[in-house]
C-alpha cells in the first residue's frame, strides 16, 4: 500500500515537471538597470504580476502586472519577455509569471540596482559552458570530470551562494556545431541556468554578449538584448560605464559598432556626466593566452587604441578556456603585442572564459611567457568584480568546494564573496586591485555649465537654454544604450524646447554642441 502511494506520488511529480506550462526563468538588463528588467521565460506565454511586497503566488494580490512585450526563440525554443520599467532604484521586487492557461509559477524575486554612484557594485564575469565536441557519444576534447556540464553545474550553483548584484556573461553557451542536437543543448543550458537561482527564489539579472559558438541574433531571441548584440548600460547611476561588445562583427569594417563605441566613450569621457569607471566586456581575446594564443588583429588595431584613449580600465575576454589577469598594459607601437604600461595608462584584461568548458593549455609559457600577464592557469572558475568609487578588486573565484561554500545571505548591493569560497592564488596574490586614476578636477562641475535643461524628467518637453543666444548649436539625445534618438541643428537662438512624445524613452544624455566647440553633456530620465 505504501509503496504504491509513494509511486503515484513519484509520478506525478514527474508528470508535474515535465508539464510545467513556464519555465527556464532568465533575467536581463537591456535598459538602466536601477529602474528596469527583462524577465523572460520558454513555454506557455503569460503575464507578470509583481511588487514589493511578497504575496508568494497569490498574483492577484501584486499590485502591477505587465503582460510579455515580445515573443522570440531560436533552434525550436519559444522565449517570452516582459520588459519591466519605472522601476524603483536598489528595490526588492517579488514576482510570479501567470500563463494563458492559468498556471502561476513559483514566486521569485530580484533587486533593481542603485542609482548612486557612491553605492558599491558587486558582479561575476565569466563565459565558456559549453560542453565538449562529443563524436558518437565519444568526448573529443578535455573535459576533467569527463562531462563539462557538471562543472558549468557547479558554477551555477556557487552563483546562487555567492549572489551578486549581476553576471556579466562572456558568450559561448552551447556546442552548435552541425552535429550537434541544438535545441537539446540550449534546453539543457537553461534548464542548468535554474540552478543560479537561490532557494528563496532570488533571481540575478544578466548582461548577455555573443560569441563564436552562437549564430546570428541567437543571444537576442534567447534573453532579448537589443538587436545588434552591442550595447553598454550605466550601473549604478554612473558608478559604472559597462560595454558589451560584439566580437563576431569585424572591429574595424563593421562601422556601426565602431561608430557607437566611439561616440558612446566620447559622450561619457570628460563632461559632468561622466561615469568613475568604464570597462569592457567580449567574447573572443585581443590576445589569447589558451589555445593557439592567437592575435585578433582588427581588435588590436581598432578597439585597443579607444580603450586607452577613453580610459576603459578592465576589460573581460572569454573563448580560449584558460585563465589569466594581466598588469595594467597597452597595444606596443607595432600593434601586434601588449607591453606594460602604468597603472593611470594601462587597461587590465582578465578572461578567458573557463564556465566549464574544455580545458586547453595555456600557449605563451617558459621562455615564450608574456611579461604583461601577471598569472595564467588552466581550471574551472569565473571572476567576482567589486566595484566602489575608489577601487575595482578582481578575485578568481575556483569551482572547488562548491557544497561546502558558505552561502551569502543578505540581498544588499555590493556585498563580498562568502569566506570559504577558494580562490586562485597565486605566490603574488589572490586579488588584483585597480584604483580608480580620475583626477575630479579635470571634471566639468554642474555649475560650470553654460547650458541648462529642465525638467530633468521629462514627461513630453524639455527646454535647453543656451545661456546666450548662440548662432548654431546641435543637440542630440542618446538612450541608455548610447544610440543617438534625436538630433537638431538650431540657429540664433537663446533656448530651445524639444517636443519628445514617443521618443527616447528611458535614461538618456542630451548632448549640445555651442558654436565655441564646447561641448556640454546633460543626464535627463524621459518617461513612458
Ligand atoms: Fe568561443
Amino acid at each position: 500500500m505504501i509503496k504504491t502511494i509513494l509511486s503515484s506520488f513519484t509520478i506525478f511529480i514527474v508528470y508535474s515537471a515535465s508539464f510545467a506550462a513556464t519555465q527556464h526563468y532568465t533575467l536581463a538588463f537591456r535598459n538602466d538597470p536601477a529602474t528596469s528588467v527583462v524577465i523572460g521565460w520558454s513555454g506557455d506565454n503569460g503575464t507578470i504580476h509583481y511588487g514589493l511586497a511578497d504575496f508568494g503566488t497569490n498574483y492577484n494580490s501584486y499590485p502591477f502586472s505587465h503582460v510579455s512585450d515580445r515573443t522570440g526563440g531560436a533552434h525550436n525554443i519559444t522565449r517570452h519577455f516582459a520588459r519591466l520599467t519605472g522601476l524603483n532604484p536598489n528595490a526588492i521586487y517579488y514576482f510570479v509569471i501567470q500563463d494563458d492557461a492559468g498556471q502561476t509559477s513559483q514566486r521569485f524575486y530580484f533587486r533593481t540596482l542603485s542609482d548612486d554612484v557612491d553605492d558599491p557594485v558587486s558582479f561575476i564575469s565569466g563565459g565558456d559552458t559549453r560542453d565538449g565536441f562529443s563524436l558518437f557519444g565519444i568526448y573529443t576534447e578535455n573535459c576533467p570530470s569527463g562531462d563539462c556540464l557538471e562543472k558549468r553545474r557547479d558554477g551555477n550553483k556557487l552563483v546562487a551562494k555567492i549572489r551578486p548584484d549581476f553576471i556579466a556573461f562572456t558568450g559561448d553557451y552551447v556546442m552548435n556545431q552541425i552535429t550537434s542536437n541544438t535545441q537539446n543543448e540550449w534546453t539543457t543550458w537553461l534548464n542548468d541556468w535554474q540552478l543560479t537561482i537561490t532557494q528563496d527564489g532570488r533571481m540575478f539579472p544578466v548582461t548577455f554578449s555573443r560569441g563564436n559558438h552562437e549564430d546570428m541574433f541567437d543571444v537576442h531571441e534567447m534573453f532579448d538584448i537589443p538587436f545588434d548584440e552591442y550595447y553598454s548600460l550605466t550601473i549604478n547611476g554612473g558608478l559604472l560605464r559597462l560595454y558589451m561588445l560584439n566580437s563576431e562583427l569585424n572591429a574595424c569594417n563593421d562601422i556601426g559598432q565602431l561608430n557607437w563605441l566611439t561616440n558612446d566613450l566620447q559622450l561619457n569621457t570628460g563632461t559632468a556626466t561622466d561615469p568613475c569607471w568604464k570597462f569592457a566586456t567580449y567574447h573572443v581575446p585581443t590576445l589569447a593566452i589558451g589555445k593557439d594564443g592567437d592575435l585578433a588583429q582588427d581588435q588590436m588595431d581598432c578597439w585597443v587604441p579607444l580603450f586607452e584613449q577613453y580610459k576603459i580600465r578592465l576589460v573581460m575576454e572569454s573563448d580560449s578556456h584558460s585563465t589569466k589577469w594581466t598588469y595594467p598594459c597597452q597595444g606596443n607601437q607595432s600593434a601586434d603585442d601588449f607591453e606594460i604600461a602604468s597603472p593611470e595608462d594601462g587597461v587590465v584584461y582578465i578572461g578567458e572564459g573557463q564556465w566549464g568548458a574544455p580545458h586547453r593549455d595555456i600557449h605563451y609559457t617558459g621562455a615564450n611567457a608574456k611579461p604583461f600577464v601577471r598569472n595564467a592557469g588552466t581550471f574551472d572558475n569565473f571572476f567576482f568584480i567589486r566595484v566602489t568609487k575608489t577601487e575595482t578588486t578582481i578575485q578568481c573565484v575556483k569551482f572547488e568546494n562548491v557544497n561546502g561554500v558558505f552561502s551569502i545571505l543578505d540581498d544588499e548591493l555590493g556585498t563580498g564573496l562568502p569566506s570559504n569560497a577558494v580562490l586562485w592564488n597565486p605566490s603574488n596574490g589572490n586579488q588584483v586591485v585597480i584604483t580608480n586614476p580620475i583626477d575630479d578636477s579635470s571634471l566639468q562641475e554642474y555649475s560650470d555649465l553654460t547650458t541648462k535643461v529642465y525638467p530633468t524628467v521629462i514627461d513630453d518637453k524639455v527646454t535647453i537654454e543656451f545661456g546666450n543666444t548662440v548662432d548654431n548649436a546641435t543637440i542630440e539625445i542618446y538612450n541608455s544604450l548610447g544610440k543617438i534618438c534625436y538630433s537638431k541643428n538650431i540657429e540664433n537662438a537663446k533656448d530651445h524646447t524639444l517636443l519628445l512624445e514617443g521618443l527616447c524613452k528611458g535614461v538618456g544624455l542630451i548632448y549640445i554642441k555651442l558654436p565655441s566647440d564646447v561641448v556640454e553633456s546633460h543626464r535627463v530620465i524621459i518617461r513612458d
